[in-house]
């Protein structure tokens, strides 16, 4: 028989280092306040330093551990430099969380090459950055981890109002996870994925067209209410913890059961 170890270890991140892109707010602070609650230090890494540095600061007042760094994930540069302050405080992170994303606008006869690009690089490039710079410090380290990237239900299933140009980066986002997941596990990395359904957060409020979805009822998903951050941070515990130990090159759908109600019928019958 296996050793039985307790569930409270199992899911404790005490002594880890994890990094969590675009954690100022939205669903990516969520993740951040659950794996620091289980005891990881967190850094919060985002575009907007101030911002993250007041997330960190209200992680720290909770009595967790927490820090802000920079980092636009557009840009490789920005990559190294995290890389850099990383490695000049001897931390290896052994979770890594791309989370940082946006939502595309447009509808398709509409979209120039500029914002193809642009959503290709922020959810899909800025995946692979991520994953790579954590990949190289834990081989390097022979430490292996956990890397979750954020992909979306319109990356994984046929779903109605997500612009072209989103779907198929968080598609990418979702094959990056499987094939990385197959090359890193002679490592013992493990790359996992989350699919979340539609979120309230700071950026959906921001966003015209998709801020439109809030409180129509078309949008509450078959479990009967609207989907909050936390929901989407409770799958991300599992997933980068012990819980999840042969767990790789999955995706996990977070979607309350689906919003069947904004579906045509043909949409459904496409799945
Ligand atoms: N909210 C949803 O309904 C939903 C559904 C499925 C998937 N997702 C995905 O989840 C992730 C988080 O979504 P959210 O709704 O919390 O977003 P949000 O817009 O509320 O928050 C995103 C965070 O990323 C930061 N950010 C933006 N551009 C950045 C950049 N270039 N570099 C670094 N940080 C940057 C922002 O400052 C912000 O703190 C995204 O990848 C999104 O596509 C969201």
């Amino acid at each position: 028989m296996t050793s039985h170890t307790p569930v409270s270890e199992l899911l404790s991140l005490k002594d880890r280092v994890a990094v969590v892109t675009g954690a100022a707010e939205g669903i990516g602070a969520g993740i951040a306040r659950r794996l620091a609650e289980a005891g990881a230090k967190v850094w919060i890494t985002d575009i907007d330093i101030d911002r993250a540095a007041a997330t960190a600061a209200e992680l720290v007042e909770a009595g967790y551990e927490a820090e802000a760094a920079e980092l636009n994930v557009l840009e490789p540069d920005s990559f190294a430099a995290l890389e850099e302050s990383l490695r000049s405080r001897d931390l290896v992170p052994t979770i890594w969380v791309n989370n940082a994303g946006s939502y595309p606008k447009r509808a398709a006869l509409e979209l120039t090459a500029t914002d193809w690009d642009r959503a290709q690089n922020i959810n899909t490039r800025s995946a692979f950055l991520g994953a790579q710079v954590a990949g190289r410090m834990m081989v390097e380290a022979s430490t292996p981890g956990v890397i979750l990237n954020l992909s979306s239900i319109a990356g994984v299933r046929l779903a109605p109002a997500n612009p072209i140009d989103y779907a198929t980066a968080k598609a990418g986002v979702a094959m990056l996870t499987r094939n990385l997941g197959v090359e890193w596990g002679k490592y013992g990395i493990r790359v996992v994925g989350l699919a979340p359904g539609f979120v309230v957060t700071p950026g959906v409020r921001r966003t015209p067209g998709v801020n439109a979805r809030i409180g129509n009822p078309a949008s509450v998903p078959a479990l009967g209410r609207q989907m909050v951050e936390d929901d989407v941070a409770k799958a991300a515990l599992f997933l980068v913890s012990e819980m999840a130990a042969m767990i790789s090159s999955e995706i996990l759908v977070v979607d309350g059961g689906g919003a069947w109600n904004l579906e045509s019928p043909s949409t459904a019958a496409n799945r």
